[in-house]
This record gives C-alpha cells, sequence and structure tokens, in this order.
C-alpha cells in the first residue's frame, strides 16, 4: 500500500476545531470539526474551557485519521494551528488552567480599557504597541482578573492564547506566535517583541509571556502523552501556527503588499498584507504581524457582515424558508434573487448594519441597526438590496481607513459564506470599483494553517503557498453600479454621523 503523506491544519474556532488533511499537491483529502460550547456567565461575558479545545482536537484529528486510513497508509508530516485571537488562558507555575478562557468576544473589561486610556494614555499604547486599548484585548482581560479576582491572578505564572494552549498540550511547551500576540496589546508589534514600556506601565511581569517566534517554525515535536492521545507517532514535528486573521490570510494568498483580502462571515474583515507597520494614530483599525516574517496586516471589521443576512433571513424570511423547503433552493439564494429584482440603491432605501454595534472605523459598541428611506412602494426586495449594500458600505469604510493611512491595493479575494453570493460579490466589486477574485478550492484559516505546517517542514517555502492555490472567478464592478454606489455610500456615512446621538439615547435608554 502507497503512504498518504499529509500536513494537518487545525483551526481553533468559537464554537468548534476544524482540522484539515492536505496532501504534498495542497489538495484537501479530508476536514472534520468537533464542536465545544461557549459558557455567558453574565451579559457581556464569554468563556471556554482550554480543555474543550484539547479534546475537540484530539476527536477531529482521530476522526480525519480513520478516514484517511481506511484507503491508505497515512503519514502526517507535521500539525499547524490557527485560532480565536485574543483569549486569556492564565496557566499556574504546574502549567494547570487558572480558571476558564476569557474569549476574545468578551467585553467585561471595557473599564480596564478605560484605567489604561487615563493611566497610560491612548496616543501613547498606539505608539508602543500600533493599537488602541479595546476589551477584546487580552491585556484588559488580565487586568480585570487583578482587578475582579485577586487570588486568581496572584497564580499567574504563564499567558497564552487559545492556540497556543493547544500546542502546549502537544509538545509540553510554551510559545506564542507574532501575529497572535500581536491581538494581546503586549507585544510591540512595529519590533516583533514584547514591549517592555507597555508591559512595565500595565505591571504585567514579562515572566509570564512566553517565548515568540514566527508562524511557521517548528517549535517542538509530539509528547509521547499527546502521540498516544492523537493516534500520531511522538516526535512529528508541530509548527508556530497564526492568529486566525493572518491564518485565513495565508490560506487566501494574501502575503504580499498590495494584496488584500475581505472576508464574509458572520462578522466582516478587510485586511491588507504591508511591508511595514502602518499603524492609523487616530486607532480605527488593527495592526498586527502577519504570519509571514517581514510582513504586516492592517485590518478592519464590521461587527455583522453575514450576521445581517442571517438576521434578515430568521426575522424577516419564514416565506422564503417556506418556498426553500418546497422547492429545495437554497434559502440564500431567494434571499440573492429577491435583491436582484431592487435596482442599485435599493430604491432608495439604506441599511445602516451596526446590528452588533460596530467594530472598525466607527469603534462604537452602542451603533444601532437601521432601515433609512423606506416608503409605502418598498418591500422585502429593497430592504434585502439594501442588506447587501449596507454591509458592503461598512467594509468600505473600513477600507478608506486603510487606504488613508497609506494601504494601497492591488488585488482583492473575497472568502467566507457571504462571498458564494455572485450577486453579494457584484455589489461589492462595484463599491470597490475594483475587481474581486473568489477563489476556488479550499481556503481560510485551518487550510492556512496546513500551509503553515508545510512551510515548517520545508514542503513549501515560505511565502510559497500560491503554487497549492487554485484560480476562482472574479466578479468586476458594473460602472453604471459603482456611480450609484458612490452616492450611495456619501448618504450611507452621512446617516451614522446624523443618527449617532440617537442611536446613543436610545442604547442608554434600554
Ligand atoms: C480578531 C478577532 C477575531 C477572533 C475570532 O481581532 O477578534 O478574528 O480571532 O475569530
Amino acid at each position: 500500500m502507497s503512504v498518504l503523506e499529509v500536513v494537518l491544519g487545525v483551526d481553533i474556532g468559537t464554537s468548534g476545531t476544524k482540522v484539515v488533511a492536505v496532501d504534498r499537491a495542497g489538495a484537501l483529502r479530508t476536514a472534520a470539526t468537533a464542536e465545544y460550547a461557549m459558557q455567558v456567565p453574565q451579559v457581556g461575558f464569554a468563556e471556554q474551557d482550554p480543555e474543550d479545545w484539547w479534546v475537540a482536537t484530539a476527536t477531529a484529528v482521530r476522526s480525519i485519521l480513520d478516514s484517511l486510513r481506511a484507503s491508505a497508509a497515512v503519514r502526517v508530516a507535521g500539525i499547524s494551528f490557527s485560532g480565536q485571537m485574543h483569549g486569556l488562558v492564565a496557566l499556574d507555575r504546574g502549567g494547570a488552567v487558572i480558571r476558564p478562557a476569557i474569549i476574545w468576544c468578551d467585553l467585561r473589561s471595557a473599564e480596564e480599557a478605560r484605567w489604561l486610556e487615563r493611566e497610560v494614555g491612548r496616543e501613547q499604547i498606539i505608539a508602543w504597541t500600533q493599537n488602541p486599548p479595546l476589551p477584546n484585548f487580552t491585556l484588559t482581560k488580565l487586568l480585570w482578573m487583578r482587578d475582579h479576582e485577586p487570588e486568581a491572578h496572584a497564580r499567574i505564572d504563564c499567558v497564552l492564547l487559545p492556540k497556543d494552549y493547544v500546542r502546549f498540550r502537544m509538545t509540553g511547551r510554551y510559545g506564542m506566535d507574532m501575529s497572535d500576540a500581536s491581538g494581546t496589546l503586549l507585544l510591540d508589534v512595529a519590533r516583533r517583541q514584547w514591549s517592555e514600556p507597555m508591559c512595565r506601565a500595565a505591571g504585567i511581569p514579562e515572566s509570564w509571556l512566553p517565548p515568540l517566534c514566527e508562524a511557521n517554525e517548528v517549535v517542538g515535536t509530539l509528547t509521547h502523552e499527546a502521540a498516544l492521545r492523537l493516534d500520531l507517532p511522538a516526535g512529528t514535528p508541530v509548527v508556530a501556527g497564526a492568529g486566525d486573521q493572518a491564518a485565513g490570510a495565508i490560506g487566501l494568498g494574501v502575503t504580499d503588499p498590495g494584496a488584500v483580502a475581505a472576508v464574509f462571515g458572520t462578522s466582516g474583515v478587510v485586511l491588507a498584507a504591508t511591508s511595514e507597520p502602518l499603524r492609523d494614530p487616530l486607532g480605527r483599525l488593527h495592526t498586527f504581524c502577519h504570519a509571514a516574517k517581514d510582513r504586516w496586516i492592517v485590518m478592519g471589521v464590521t461587527q455583522a457582515a453575514g450576521g445581517s443576512l442571517q438576521w434578515v433571513r430568521r426575522r424577516l424570511g419564514s416565506e422564503l424558508e417556506r418556498v426553500a423547503a418546497e422547492t429545495g433552493l437554497d434559502v440564500y439564494e431567494l434571499l440573492q434573487d429577491a435583491a436582484r429584482r431592487a435596482a442599485p440603491g435599493a430604491g432608495g432605501v439604506l441599511f445602516l448594519p451596526y446590528l452588533l454595534g460596530e467594530r472598525t472605523p466607527l469603534l462604537d459598541p452602542q451603533a444601532s441597526g437601521a432601515w433609512l428611506g423606506l416608503h409605502w412602494s418598498h418591500g422585502l426586495d429593497e430592504m434585502v438590496r439594501a442588506v447587501l449594500e449596507g454591509v458592503c458600505f461598512s467594509l468600505k469604510d473600513c477600507w478608506d481607513a486603510m487606504a488613508e493611512i497609506g494601504v494601497h491595493d492591488t488585488s482583492w479575494r473575497a472568502a467566507g459564506g457571504g462571498a458564494r453570493g455572485e450577486l453579494w460579490m457584484e455589489i461589492f466589486a462595484s463599491v470597490l470599483g475594483r475587481s474581486v477574485e473568489v477563489l476556488r478550492g479550499e481556503q481560510g484559516p485551518a487550510y492556512g494553517a496546513a500551509i503553515l505546517a508545510a512551510e515548517g517542514i520545508g514542503w513549501l517555502s515560505p511565502g510559497g503557498s500560491g503554487a497549492w492555490l487554485q484560480a476562482g472567478v472574479s466578479r468586476l464592478p458594473n460602472p453604471d453600479w459603482h456611480a450609484q454606489y458612490a452616492a450611495s455610500q456619501a448618504l450611507y456615512r452621512a446617516s451614522y454621523e446624523a443618527l449617532r446621538d440617537v442611536m446613543h439615547r436610545i442604547h442608554s435608554a434600554f
């Protein structure tokens, strides 16, 4: 029997761990997912048990091996990771988890973010770390422990991020790669080293922070114990891996300056690769190290991108759900058909997609969603089209802030569930005035992790993933729509400016 050689890409996501097995030619051989829960002990809190990540990883790896071994002898040549960023995993001197991980979407540390602004200063923090203090970031979560759980805080010996914890369980070694470390607010992102002044100002002992490495470095091998658990040979090389945004960009081939990715997941992301750490002095964007040496990423986030369309489907789409069930058609296709019946500009209807507040560039958690410009003649078609357009305007707002600080674009690639919508991508291309490529084949963070594993063990040269990625279809801007959207975008911006105060008053009142 011939031997099938694969690398494994392990993505520690928010709802589950996804593992992909990729062969030497870059083809996806199989994938498996194992889910876990998120605990919400109070509104605004979000926690996970690191043990669940490890159990899910073992389950998904074993399930992959079972399906591959059914038809071939298998050799796993290397393993690497992608992971949800920012989550605080606090370990004691013996390497035991002190409390459940406080994950990226937990917003309990808003007061600690304000404390940092007051005590250290927003501009100073941006100068040291390239990013402003936000409750999403690891440092503010650590400060929350200091303020609310002093006994647990006093036991901290090491701080890891989610994927680093799983790698620690595999290799017995502590470490953190540059891209993920960027989201702690303790890294000097420009110099790719821990920021000594930031640690000092925030009272964080540098001894808590693990050794840093680049995402495609081999940082250990499987221990005997981990090997037994995963059903793999001890000594299998383990490569550091990256935060999910950087790994996703690697999976899309977005590594060289000028390459830009737009990800239409539940949230939406615009991410550009740069050859220098461009920072937004106003702190509206995130600047992180990329998962490639001497590269950085600048990134903006729309909180509810695909999420806005999911919301419309759930709240207003019962008729379309019924048609979908009767005809076997995809309900998201039916939503796009509805939007296609409305004219570009949605007959004057605008949608502000701030259903979960807005991250960048508005940095306004109190913003809320709205349809504007409704008339008696409008119906679901215009409302759905306005949602597709509004999400694109929000992503374009992120891009405009990026362009303002000197990021340039030579090519755009789109990914995520929403990128499968042909009309949505035509609208996006027209809003940008650029052609947007949607790749074929497997992509995304787990695939990016597999590429990093392949780079680490020498299957691919660094930045050489191009050989593995399959060219896709290009969605072209429609010149008439582009002109319409330039006008609509100006109205979209003016709408938020005009409504911000009302949104905040509504937020305080309810
Ligand atoms: C990045 C971010 C998310 C999380 C969860 O800043 O918050 O990408 O990593 O996916």
